[in-house]
């Protein structure tokens, strides 16, 4: 048994070294030429705790990296496509990475005797699995679904930050096909992966893409929730948002994980599925309003911190002020859609000076605000002279900061949003989201 692996992101990638470090015969494929170069000097193009780790493994023993989508036409019996499906400004959904590796892999399919398993892991709307990537299938390569090839639905759930873990141990595998012969394959084949007692659901392809959509509308909802109740508790003298959220997620209904107040959802993931569902929502006639005010209350959360400081600082212009963590959760060096990257939008646009601090993603920053804040070489140098300091990430470096770290700061005023420094005692004027104010 052979796997392709089509798209060499976080998914694919990760996909590829637990595959290939369990000694699966793997071969991955991305069109990208520097992606590949560095994936074979054994390097991952991107931070992910552990993937290295395992990148190595895989390919000491089993893992191919190529970029030559026939031979993994030619020679696989699964080919799992997990290209990305960003969102274009217009907010739609872009499909062209799909579709040109569907077109590509069905002209492949022209000149090979395989009849392959098509799986297709990208997040995308319920329908195009059938009404687009099989006809591009189709087309391209002459065939018939269920004939030359078949295609199969197969979501992925993994979280960036611990990415390897959730592959090796994910908490449900969801299959949508049409025919029981390709869902009996690939059910085999995670039987073979995960053992027996792996949780399998099968569904139709639809379904399977509807689960991915209300997987994280669900968990996008759970943080507006309880960043809304954050924002209630803001007003009231003594009161703890994290106590709250201990006490409620104890009731199994709910259930205390996504229940972290902060300034909001962002990464790749989240802040695109919600748009792409409501507009697809309305596309077919129903107006998600639920979905809409998750969405509202999720923009609200900058506001607020900007509120915050305002209310300290009177203005912020011309004021220099501190962000610390730039990536959209910690663990990572991932800045797509990061809050933060929201939040110095809106001080830039109020003419505050930015100085900012990130223990990875300092890069990644760099390349969309290149001169117009401050990149600071070392925590110290963040703080020095600051007027404000906001911590945005909580990175584990950050939470070990203590009153010696503040020392050098022009005014001492800390403006914690994951509450990571809320236990200390702090020479420091200290405001925080959720944190009822004195
Ligand atoms: C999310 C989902 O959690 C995955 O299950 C899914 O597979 C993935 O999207 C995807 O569609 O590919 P990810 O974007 O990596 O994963 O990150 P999350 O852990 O979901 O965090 C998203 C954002 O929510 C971050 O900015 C994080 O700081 C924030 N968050 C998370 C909170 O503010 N509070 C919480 O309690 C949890």
């Amino acid at each position: 048994m052979k796997i392709g692996i089509i798209g060499l992101g976080f998914v694919g990638l990760s996909f590829a070294a637990v595959l290939g470090s369990k000694g699966f015969s793997v071969i991955g494929f991305d069109n990208n030429k520097k992606k590949i170069e560095k994936i074979n000097s054994k390097k991952p193009p991107f931070f992910e705790p552990k993937l290295e780790l395992f990148l190595k493994k895989a390919l000491a023993k089993s893992l191919e990296i190529s970029s030559d989508v026939q031979k993994v036409v030619k020679k696989c019996d699964f080919i799992f496509l997990t290209v990305g499906t960003p969102k274009l400004k217009s907010g739609h959904i872009d499909l062209s990475m799909l579709k040109n590796a569907s077109k590509d892999i069905g002209t492949s399919l022209r000149y090979s005797q395989k009849k392959p398993i098509i799986v297709v892991k990208s997040t995308v709307v319920p329908g195009t699995t059938i009404n687009t990537i099989r006809q591009i299938i189709e087309k391209s390569s002459g065939g018939k679904n269920g004939n030359g090839f078949n295609i199969v639905t197969n979501p992925e759930f993994l979280k960036e930050g611990s990415a390897i873990e959730d592959t090796l141990n994910p908490h449900l595998v969801v299959i949508g096909g049409l025919n029981k012969k390709s869902i009996n394959r690939l059910r085999s084949f995670y039987q073979e992966l995960y053992g027996p007692k792996i949780k399998i659901m099968i569904t139709n392809p639809q379904t399977a893409e509807m689960i991915k959509y209300a997987n994280n509308s669900f968990l996008a909802t759970k943080i507006s929730f309880i960043n809304q109740i954050s924002s209630l508790c803001q007003s009231i003298p003594g009161i703890n948002i994290d106590e709250i959220a201990d006490a409620i997620g104890v009731d199994p209904r709910i259930g205390k994980q996504f229940l972290k107040a902060g300034p909001g959802y962002g990464g790749s993931c989240l802040p695109k599925d919600l748009s792409t569902i409501i507009e697809f929502s309305s596309k077919i006639g129903t107006n998600p309003v639920l979905l809409k005010a998750v969405q509202q209350t999720n923009d609200l959360q900058i506001k607020q911190i900007v509120q915050l400081i305002e209310k300290k600082l009177k203005s912020v212009k011309n004021k220099r002020i501190t962000i610390l963590g730039l990536s959209f959760k910690e663990n990572t060096d991932d800045v797509r859609e990061s809050r933060s990257t929201e939040l110095i939008k809106t001080l830039l646009r109020k003419n505050s000076k930015i100085t900012v601090h990130d223990p990875m993603a300092m890069k990644n920053m760099e390349s969309i605000f290149t001169n117009k804040i401050t990149y600071a070489n070392s925590l110290s140098e963040a703080l020095e002279n600051s007027q404000c300091v906001v911590i945005m990430t909580p990175w584990k470096v950050y939470t070990k900061l203590k009153n010696s770290d503040f020392q050098k700061m022009e005014k001492k005023l800390i403006v914690d949003t994951r509450r990571i420094l809320s236990g200390k005692n702090l020479n420091a004027e200290y405001l925080a989201l959720g944190l009822g104010l004195n």
